[in-house]
């Protein structure tokens, strides 16, 4: 649905239910009148509906992703425009279907029919809402006082990407790491997993994950988008498990219907570049006592493969001048004393994962991928082309701070730059600003 249609279906909506005017609790949004029901109960808590900054998500060439906290009761919105001052802005609810979302916690909008390559303008916002048994009564709408603003991808995008991973809710490497990101203005980050500290058992776990993710830095995402990409403990505990309620999966008319589970994979164009995201899941084999029983990742690989053995073969991916591959756990690996995800091992954790190297690498090849970029060992190391595998593996680093850099492990920021020499590749350390490495793709 576009936005235009978006908005009008919401116009007819509280048409029909007779609203009236209502005020609204602060800002606002001109054009947009503050409605309540009639028969509206009254406001029952005074107090700031919206609980956050926005956080932009799953950024594509025609549609993004919103999410924010609330404090109560309320359905969000997303206002949008193509001007600064916010001139001919459309309003965008949540949900899908007949129902828009009504929840007490968090709000997610996903905003579609956008050009691409575009610069647009937006603000959060919602309603407060309260249900008298069946009935949902609108109390007031509330939008947030501040405008940011992101740009869609396409082919005609600019500008550059950076990957972040392994920041594990550890304040100290996630704020250099923020910091370093806030430095560099890249156009979209991908965060490649690992965004979980050790696990979210509930809901508030995964807010302060995902949401409010460090105290410094509450504006984290509203201003460009990041691309989530699971690492293995973000399948841990039990909230994690239904992780597209807050990091929402990836819309359905981007991928073809038999892969319509494959919420996280994307192929999304950022200039001359193919951005390939893929997930490599849990990092032991499905049948590990560490699991009860109740995973299934093995399948799920299988099923990414056939997807990206379609995607190489779009013009998404064929046309682009430069292809980068990014998933969590590391795709090679020159030491064969080291667990490589594919054994039943209770003492080791897989340093990296065969059967997706086996799986992925002839397509890499095939599509002539120029870089893989991983992560899950918290320790940035390059490994060049070799004997059988052409393309560049990179493994960053995490949320590990060692002094000296013993070990090559300190957080990492790989910035990926379109330059007209080529695709220039630049790993900053976070702790000291430091270029660690760098190299141009021609
Ligand atoms: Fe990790
Ligand atoms: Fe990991």
């Amino acid at each position: 649905m576009a936005i235009d249609d978006a908005m009008m279906d919401r116009r007819s909506f509280l048409s029909r239910l007779g609203t009236g005017v209502f005020a609204a609790a602060f800002g606002g949004a001109a054009g947009f009148p503050k409605r309540a029901n009639a028969e509206s109960p009254g406001t029952a808590s005074p107090g700031r509906l919206l609980a956050s900054a926005p956080v932009l998500q799953n950024a594509a060439e025609t549609s993004i992703g919103v999410s924010f906290a609330v404090n109560a009761l309320a359905s969000g919105w997303v206002e949008i425009s193509k001007s600064p001052d916010m001139s001919g802005a459309k309003r965008v609810y949540s949900g899908t279907g007949g129902l828009m979302d009504v929840n007490d916690r968090f709000a997610l909008v996903r905003i579609r029919g956008l050009r691409p390559a575009t610069r647009y303008w937006y603000r959060i916002g919602a309603d407060r809402m309260e249900f008298k048994r069946y009935r949902p009564f609108n109390l007031a709408s509330e939008a947030d006082g501040k405008i940011h603003s992101f740009t869609t991808l396409g082919p005609g995008a600019g500008g550059s990407f950076c990957v972040i991973a392994d920041t594990h809710q550890r304040e100290p490497a996630l704020g250099m790491t923020l910091a370093k990101l806030q430095e560099l203005k890249p156009s979209v980050v991908i965060w490649n997993g690992d965004a979980t500290g050790n696990f979210n058992t509930t809901l508030d776990d995964a807010m302060k994950t995902f949401i409010h993710v460090h105290p410094d830095y509450p504006e984290y995402a509203a201003d460009t988008p990041w691309m989530f990409v699971n690492g293995n403990h973000d399948f841990r505990g039990l909230f994690n498990r239904h992780l597209q309620d807050l990091m929402m999966f990836r819309e359905l008319d981007e991928r073809a219907g038999r892969y319509a589970s494959l919420g996280r994979n994307f192929v999304q164009r950022l200039g001359d570049i193919a951005l390939i995201g893929l997930d490599t899941g849990e990092d032991k084999p499905d049948a590990h006592p560490y699991f009860g029983g109740v995973v299934k990742f093995e399948p799920y690989r299988r099923l990414q493969t056939r997807w990206l053995a379609d995607m190489i073969e779009t013009p998404a991916v064929k046309t682009a001048k430069f292809k980068v591959a990014f998933c969590h756990i590391p795709l090679s690996d020159a030491n064969p004393a080291h667990n490589a995800g594919d054994e039943i091992d209770m003492e080791r954790a897989a340093e990296w994962h065969r059967p997706c190297a086996q799986m992925w690498g002839p397509l890499f090849e095939k599509a002539g991928v120029n870089l893989v970029v991983t992560g899950h060992t918290h320790r940035f190391r390059v490994d060049p082309p070799c004997m059988g595998r052409t393309w560049t593996h990179m493994v960053s680093g995490g949320c590990d701070i060692w002094e000296k850099g013993a070990k090559r492990k300190f957080p990492t920021v790989i910035e990926g730059l379109q330059t007209p020499d080529g695709l220039h590749i630049r790993v900053h350390n976070a702790t000291n600003g430091k270029i660690e490495y760098e190299r141009t793709f021609t």
